[in-house]
């Protein structure tokens, strides 16, 4: 059978397309204060879901409205100042390879959130062997998956990006920490293929609403979250 967590290559898995991105989008910013640039999957809600699905869950394994937390592949940080207005307050980072997502998502910080002190942007490529980061209770990914695996590359042991994926993911990870990722690219069954391993299992999935074609149920984009054992 055909290995479908394997993609084609495309320029949404370049740097160059996301300087260039960000860098648009923060010139609108300066151009219109309110506007903050796209918030991804939007039309399915799915950050309004992932931080629904943190509600539900405070006081579950390490999710708490203090919990840290790290957002790989932040962009705009969107996804972290809507966490900070629903009253969690942990340490946050948002962590992204282009530097003009990061100075974007810190004007947002200053021009909107200057009385935050637990939030901060860095930029870093995620499977740099010199990234040196501390573990969270909670990680976040919310399209960065999917545009990693259009990026075709492979680390220097010759495995594809994406099989690194996880253990870059594991690694930020301590006992009970939650892994939330939400993807329109790979399947629920895709992902935690993936994803899980002995430490890394799968504990629950985001519902969407689905649709029926040819007598398959799918859904245009999905949310799983892991435990670390
Ligand atoms: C589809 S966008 C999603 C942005 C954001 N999570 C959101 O929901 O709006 C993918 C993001 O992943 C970032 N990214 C891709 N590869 C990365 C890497 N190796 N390390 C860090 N960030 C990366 C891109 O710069 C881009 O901001």
């Amino acid at each position: 059978m055909e290995d479908t967590t394997k993609l084609n290559t495309s320029k949404l898995g370049t740097k160059q397309y996301w300087d260039d991105f960000y860098a648009v989008e923060k010139s609108n910013f300066e151009e219109n204060p309110e506007d903050t640039g796209e918030c991804w999957f939007d039309d399915s809600n799915a950050e309004d879901k992932m931080i629904e699905f943190l509600t539900d869950h405070v006081g579950e394994l390490l999710v708490a409205k203090d919990a840290s937390m790290i957002d790989l592949g932040t962009g705009n940080g969107h996804l972290l100042f809507q966490l900070c207005d629903e009253g969690f307050e942990g340490k946050m980072v948002g962590v992204d390879y282009s530097e003009k997502s990061v100075e974007f998502a810190r004007e947002i910080l200053r021009a909107n959130y200057s009385d935050l002190s637990n939030l901060e942007f860095l930029a870093a490529d995620i499977f740099d062997s010199k990234w040196e980061s501390p573990k969270y209770d909670i990680i976040l990914d919310k399209g960065t998956l999917d545009a990693i695996a259009l990026s075709g590359l492979k680390s220097s042991n010759g495995e594809t990006i994406v099989e690194a994926y996880p253990k870059v993911v594991d690694k930020l990870m301590k006992k009970d920490s939650v892994f939330l990722i939400t993807s329109c690219n790979f399947t629920e069954a895709e992902l935690k293929k993936m994803i899980e391993t002995d430490s890394l299992v799968a504990w629950e999935t985001i519902k969407y609403p689905g649709f029926k074609f040819g007598g398959h149920e799918g859904s245009t984009i999905c949310s799983v979250a892991f435990v670390k054992r």
